[in-house]
Order: structure tokens, then C-alpha cells, then sequence
């Protein structure tokens, strides 16, 4: 499943719209209270060749049944379920939250339309596009994993942002999955993002997992300087960084049943 022409393509006109190089960002107000801080725009990543488009899917979820709505669109912000189904997704469940913030200004921008996609906790895609590779060996422990469609994983959902900018999701943590296992290469956990915000390009990018209790953490540590997304997009090991999301048990102890991970999205208007 290596990238395609047509998200390369659209990788370069997205590069091209977002001339923002770094920006410092003073005298910002949060809702935290910080009186001011640095922020660095989130780096840009392919869109892949899985978005949800309609005709797309290989099951076709869609918990609003408003005709208007676009597939992408039509689900919401808890992957973990899908309405009306018995039964919750496989995998290790974390919430992640944050805010959507203006490059420029470092405002939040509320009403921005976050899509949320992944594979499912083995790796596998709702998507007629993903027919590679079934089963393969743990590149560590040599167990077979089975790429298994996951029935009651919602696979994508939208979070649209408040009046302070902020969105949520709770989700599970997406399997690794093999590119060319005769290469050995494989992308590491991974979740894919479009956010449509008011007055701003559509902005895609791509978040990455850390965490010890994060499964296959190790791993995936040691796949993401080489995954073909960061190459591809040239992040340099700073940008890297910036796409990498630390989870860990909820400090305030409030969330029980899952890691927890904070990201603001700091996009050019
Ligand atoms: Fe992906």
C-alpha cells in the first residue's frame, strides 16, 4: 500500500498552500491561562489512499443518516462502537484531545471539522482499497497477525471544534501494518486527519503514538524515522517530533478505561 500518485500529487499542492516555515506565536490567552507561549505549525502528511470517500468502504457505516452529509462526515466522535451494533472494537482504547489553533494569530479556531480515519487494531482498512498483504509475521515475535476487518470499529469519525477550539475522539490504537514485507517495511501506528476549518485550506496530516503502555510501543519507535509518510513528507527528526503523541493513564484519574493524549493543531490560515 504505498503511497499513489494522486496523494502525492495532492501532498505537493498542500505543501505548496501552507508557506509557513515556523511562527512564533506571543501574548496568546488559553483556556489554560498560559499568557503566552511557542508553537510550531503541525507539519502537513499524505492523505494515503484510504480517506472514506463514498463507494470507498467495504462496509459502509454511517450512524447519521443525513443523505447530505458526506461518508467522511456522517459518524461521530467515538470510533470505539458503532450505533445500533452489539458489541465494542478490539483494541487498546485512548482518548485524544486538544484544541485547533491559528498559525498565524495562535487563536483558536472554533466550528473546524476534524475527520478522524485509521486502520483497525490489527491494521486493516474499511476500505476496497486495502487488498494487500492478509496475514503476516510480527516483525519481533514472529506471530501471524491477521488483518481482520473489525465489524464494530467505526473507522472514521468527525469532531467539529468549540467555541475555544477544542475537539476530542476516543478511539483505539490502529495495528502497525506491512508495506513491503520483503523490504521489512512497515508503517507504525498510526491515525490520519483532514481538518476543514472556516477561512483556512484543508489541512491533512497524520499522528503518530508513544507511550509504555501504548501496544507495540518499542516498535513503533523504531519504525517511525524510516516510515515512508515522514520520508516522504521530508520531516526532519524536529518536525518528527511534532507528530508524535505521548499517552499515558489520565493524571486526573477522571478517565479509567483508556490512555489519554493532548494535541493541539497549530494549522496556516
Ligand atoms: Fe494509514
Amino acid at each position: 500500500m504505498p503511497p499513489t500518485p494522486e496523494h502525492l500529487s495532492r501532498r505537493k499542492i498542500l505543501k505548496r498552500s501552507a508557506g509557513i516555515v515556523g511562527v512564533i506565536m506571543s501574548g496568546l490567552f488559553t483556556h489554560h491561562g498560559l499568557a503566552a507561549f511557542l508553537a510550531e505549525p503541525t507539519p502537513i502528511q499524505a492523505l494515503g489512499p484510504f480517506f472514506p470517500d463514498e463507494g470507498d468502504e467495504v462496509d459502509a457505516i454511517r450512524e447519521n443518516s443525513d443523505p447530505s452529509l458526506p461518508i467522511s462526515e456522517a459518524n461521530d466522535q467515538d470510533l470505539t462502537f458503532v450505533k445500533g451494533r452489539k458489541g465494542k472494537a478490539l483494541g487498546q482504547l485512548i482518548y485524544l484531545s486538544g484544541q485547533v489553533l491559528d498559525a498565524k494569530s495562535g487563536q483558536p479556531i472554533p466550528h473546524a471539522v476534524l475527520i478522524m480515519w485509521s486502520a483497525s487494531a490489527s491494521g486493516r482498512y474499511n476500505h476496497k482499497g486495502d487488498d494487500g498483504v492478509y496475514s503476516f509475521p510480527h516483525p519481533k515475535t514472529g506471530k501471524i497477525i491477521e488483518r481482520i476487518h473489525d465489524e464494530h470499529f467505526q473507522y472514521w469519525g468527525k469532531s467539529v471544534t468549540n467555541k475555544q477550539g477544542e475537539y476530542w475522539f476516543k478511539t483505539i490504537v490502529p495495528g502497525f501494518y506491512p508495506i513491503d514485507l520483503q523490504a521489512k517495511l512497515y508503517r507504525p501506528s498510526h491515525l490520519h486527519f483532514k481538518i476543514i476549518a472556516p477561512n483556512s485550506s484543508t489541512f491533512v496530516t497524520q499522528l503518530y503514538f508513544r507511550g509504555d503502555n501504548i501496544s507495540n510501543n518499542v516498535l513503533n519507535q523504531e519504525l517511525l524515522p524510516n516510515d515512508v509518510v515522514i520520508v516522504d513528507a521530508g520531516l526532519t527528526p524536529e518536525e518528527q517530533k511534532r507528530v508524535i503523541v505521548d499517552y499515558a493513564p489520565d493524571p486526573s484519574g477522571k478517565i479509567t478505561d483508556g490512555l489519554v493524549g493532548h494535541y493541539n493543531f497549530v494549522i496556516p490560515s
